[in-house]
């Protein structure tokens, strides 16, 4: 069974998907960390994100993979390295370009193989990676609310009007791209998860797949 969900960044997809799998027992897949991984050795190597040949190279010859739950980059888990605001604006940026969407949605096919149960999330799960799968959500949520959850995860490091500013640049990059664009797929349930803790939106997302199957 595969559970796809998408949305914009700061709307609690990856608690939401982390939590889902453990309940259910699911394979985790966090697309936005493939990204976050190439944009991650781009900026190791100096290089601009929106440096097409280059930002295509470092795509190649970057190793993904997940072992016991946990994304290697090159062999290494980055660990918060890859969850940066800046890390975040750069893969937004390689995101964009549709050659290297392919090379990660390549890799993301060969890592899951037919048949496996998982929920996966990013911005095109629903549309463009797993466009059959049996359930689809879109989750959504004011962008001064998931500026302000930013903010608290930052422990208040960074400034509040400088995390929105950011969210509101990244929305609209992911949502105005030629391929893998942010939107609703057809028939996704949308969640606005604006007023609702992690584990209502699970609540939510556990009804709409019926689980558990035997309740
Ligand atoms: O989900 P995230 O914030 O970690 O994702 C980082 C960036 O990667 C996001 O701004 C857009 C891009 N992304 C994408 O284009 N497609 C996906 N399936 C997941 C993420």
């Amino acid at each position: 069974m595969v559970i796809a969900i998408d949305g914009p960044a700061g709307v609690g997809k990856s608690s939401v998907a982390r939590m889902i799998s453990q309940k259910c027992g699911f394979y985790y897949l966090n697309s936005g960390l493939f990204y976050r991984a190439i944009a991650y050795n781009q900026l190791l190597k100096g290089l601009a994100p929106h440096d097409r040949e280059s930002a295509l190279k470092t795509a190649s010859s970057t190793s993904i993979d997940i072992k016991d739950g946990v994304l290697l980059v090159d062999g290494v888990d980055l660990g918060s390295r890859l969850r940066t605001q800046e890390v975040g604006m750069a893969a937004s940026i390689v995101s964009s370009i549709p050659e290297l969407r392919n090379i990660v949605n390549r890799r993301i096919r060969e890592i899951v193989d037919n048949g496996l149960d998982i929920v996966a999330e990013g911005r095109d799960m629903t549309t463009v990676v797993f466009p059959d799968a049996q359930y689809k959500f879109y989750f959504d949520a004011k962008p001064s609310i998931r500026a302000k959850r930013r903010f608290d995860e930052l422990g208040g490091s960074v400034e509040y009007d400088k995390i929105l500013k950011e969210i509101e640049k990244r929305d609209n990059n992911d949502r105005n791209k030629v391929s893998g664009a942010l939107k609703v797929a057809e028939n996704a349930v949308v969640v606005d998860t604006s007023d609702l803790t992690i584990s209502q939106v699970c609540d939510r997302v556990l009804k709409v797949i019926k689980w558990p199957k035997n309740k």
